[in-house]
Parts: structure tokens; sequence; C-alpha cells
């Protein structure tokens, strides 16, 4: 298998449900879009079932894991509300993300080193099912290390503040959290750990992240269904392959 062929992309729906519960009815349908992704080239359907529900509901996941044939990477809270849930449902993956309800959007990756012993234990039994676990974390050593002892099969690095430096334009500030994320992604494989990331990406910040040859999987949601409004939801996964591609060719060209 070569390194392309080993690269996924998990395609988050949230933001369908967010223009749907704009009016209170069932259309646009975020299954529906799910389908067409997994149709279109997805390798798995991200959904981040809130706490307070702004977007993705619970019939949505239920939708999901019994229509999408592609893995479920559920994200979610770690509450014992939210673990029971995915027991229920089972995903393929569980995404431990931090939540606070005034946030826009998840800002921050989770405390695991400060908070080991509440995540065990919400972790253990999804793990028992077979449920993969994510933690999504900041890229410091600290918290793969704590990742690392809780026996995380993967950590999802966040990649927000690298794409806020990049909208900015600050090129020094886009290399310094480059060179962040490859250290904490070598890190990682290095714990035995697989490696994802997301948050923030789009065409032009995806590839810096694929070219690191450790990335496994980027989940992006936001930026393509934005763009699917323009160009469709097929285009737009394809151009995203397309970038994702480029930068992972620079793997081996650099080696
Ligand atoms: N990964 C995680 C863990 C997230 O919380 C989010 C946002 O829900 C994403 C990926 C996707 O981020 P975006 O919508 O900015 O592409």
């Amino acid at each position: 298998m070569s390194v392309v062929d080993e690269l996924r992309l998990g395609v988050n729906i949230d933001h369908v449900a967010t223009v749907r519960n704009a009016r209170g009815g069932a259309l646009p349908d975020p299954v529906r879009a799910a389908a067409l992704a997994a149709h279109s080239g997805a390798d798995g359907i991200t959904a981040h079932l809130r706490e307070d529900r702004r977007h993705i509901r619970d019939a949505d996941i239920e939708r999901l894991v019994r229509e999408i044939e592609i893995p479920l990477n559920l994200e979610m809270a770690a509450t014992t509300e939210m673990r029971d849930i995915a027991l229920r449902h089972q995903p393929n993956a569980c995404c431990l993300v931090p939540e606070r309800r005034e946030e826009i959007t998840t800002e921050g990756g989770l405390n695991v080193a400060g908070d080991t012993s509440a995540l065990a234990n919400i972790i253990a039994p999804l793990k028992a099912q077979d449920i993969r676990i994510s933690l999504f974390i900041d890229p410091e050593a600290t918290q793969i290390e704590a990742a690392a002892s809780l026996r995380a099969d993967i950590v999802e690095l966040h990649t927000g503040a690298y794409c806020h430096a990049h909208a900015d334009g600050d090129t020094a500030r886009v290399q310094s959290e480059v060179d962040r994320l490859q250290a904490a992604a070598a890190l990682a494989a290095d714990a035995g750990i697989e490696v994802h990331a997301g948050h923030g990406l789009c065409f032009e910040t995806v590839g810096a992240i694929t070219a690191m040859p450790e990335i496994m999987e980027v989940n992006i949601g936001h930026f393509l269904i934005g763009e699917a409004l323009f160009t469709g939801l097929p285009s737009a996964i394809a151009e995203m392959r397309r970038c994702m591609n480029a930068g992972r060719a620079l793997v081996g060209a650099n080696s």
C-alpha cells in the first residue's frame, strides 16, 4: 500500500445540519450529504453530537450508523451521556473533544494530561466494545504522553492555530505551527498512536499537513460544506483529495 493509499479523508457533515436547523425542518438532510460524500470518495464521515444539539441530533447519528457504509467517527464531549449514546450506536470511532456551550466551534484541544482518571472512565467501556478512541489534542508532548498512558488508538492534532496563522498571512507563525504539528505527529507515531489532524483546513492549508508522513487521516467540515455551495460536494471532495495528495507527494520528494 502506498503512502497516498493510507491517507484518508473524513468529511464532517455538521454544517449541513446547521443549515437544516436554521429552518427547523428536515432539509437539507445531513445523512444525504454523508451518502453523497461516501459516493464521492470520502473514507469516513465525522459528526459532532454536541451537548446542546445545535447541529447534529441523536436521530442523525442513528441514521448515519444504519444508512452509511463508510466508518463513522462520532465526535463528542467526554461525558457519561455521550459515552452511553456511543455504546448504543457503536460508531467505528469516538473522537473525544472539549466542549464549552458558549464557543462557536471547538476552540482548543482536550486537556488529557489534566483529566486522565475521568477520561479513563469514559474510554474503558468504549474500548471494551472495540470502538476506536481518538483524542482531539493540541500538538503538545504532555498531551501525547497522557494519550499514550490512556492507550488511545488515535490522536487528532488540532490544526486551528496553524490555520489561523495562515489566514492572518503570518508566514513565521505558519512555519512554527507546522513545526509544532510535525514534532507532535512524530512523537505520537513513535508512541504507536495513529495520527489524524483537523480543524479549519482548506485547499491551501491541507497540503502542509498531509506532507507529514505520520498523518493518516484529515477531518474536514466547514470549508468543504461551504465550498460545496459553489461547486457541489463531489467536486469539492475531489479537489480536496488532489490537494491532500499533492502534499503527500512531497514526502517522497523530500526523502
Ligand atoms: N476535527 C475535530 C475534532 C473537530 O472538532 C472539528 C470541528 O467540528 C473538525 C475536525 C472539523 O473542523 P472544520 O469544520 O473546521 O473543518
